[in-house]
């Protein structure tokens, strides 16, 4: 067993490759992405952000120690939802209001210690998919397979659309793309473990690929990473 460590831009299948790798192989799957934007719904929560979006980061911080965050896997979906404090919130935490105040909060130190500090923890057996901004760079430098995954804005925006369209929440595509290239550009000018790629990492642009291509792919990368290990 092995440690497989996938990051990249947001909006770019991540989080779909990673769960369907998780269930071929039968490894635990963690997402990273839903922690920091658990941690960022907890704040919303709890009026520690305002209209403008003014984090304030000393009740936060005093907080940190109150927001346990962990996953159960769903057998309806096959997959595992995210619970804060006991509480599912798989579904709150992927509207478009948290989305634009997560940057922010996961370019915050103190909310990346205790992240990354939760990660190490649920990862330390193997057999595990992480996906992220830092899992290859920070977690845990020593995976055995990192892939850092892009795909043009366009695009991911558009993938992103289509998906909060099909759950019926009401979106506007311009709006989309312009919280996309935000991101792009907070996590990977942030001062904090900022969105780099691992020199030892694969790249794949899955711009024209399909959801399919892209498992094959992976699925193939993964088999050579484990029968190297053994
Ligand atoms: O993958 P996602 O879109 O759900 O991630 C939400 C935000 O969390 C994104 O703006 C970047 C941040 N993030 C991070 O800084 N480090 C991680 N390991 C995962 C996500």
């Amino acid at each position: 067993m092995i440690t497989i460590a996938i990051d990249g831009h947001s909006s770019c299948g991540k989080s779909t490759m990673a769960k369907n790798l998780a269930k071929e192989l039968g490894y635990i799957y963690i997402d990273t992405g839903a922690m920091y934007r658990s941690v960022t719904y907890y704040a919303m929560q709890n009026g520690m952000i305002d209209a403008e979006g003014k984090i304030d980061t000393e009740r936060l911080q005093a907080a940190m120690h109150d927001i346990k965050i962990s996953f159960k896997f769903n057998p309806e979906t096959g997959r595992p939802d995210t619970y804060l404090n006991g509480e599912r919130v798989e579904d709150r935490i992927r509207t478009m209001d948290v989305s634009s105040n997560v940057s922010p909060i996961a370019t915050l130190g103190f909310v990346r210690e205790a992240m990354v500090a939760q990660q190490r923890e649920m990862g330390k057996s193997k057999g595990v998919i992480l996906d992220g901004r830092d899992i290859g760079t920070v977690v845990f430098p020593d995976a055995e397979l990192k892939i850092f995954v892009t795909a043009s804005a366009e695009i991911r925006a558009q993938r992103r659309y289509d998906e909060l369209t099909a759950k019926g929440e009401q979106c506007n595509y311009e709006d989309i793309l312009k919280n996309v290239k935000e991101r792009d550009y907070i996590d990977s000018h942030r001062e904090i473990s900022p969105l780099t790629q691992a020199e030892d990492a694969i790249v794949l642009d899955n711009s024209n690929m399909t959801i399919n291509e892209q498992q094959e792919w992976l699925l193939k990368l993964t088999k050579e990473a484990v029968s190297a290990s053994e």
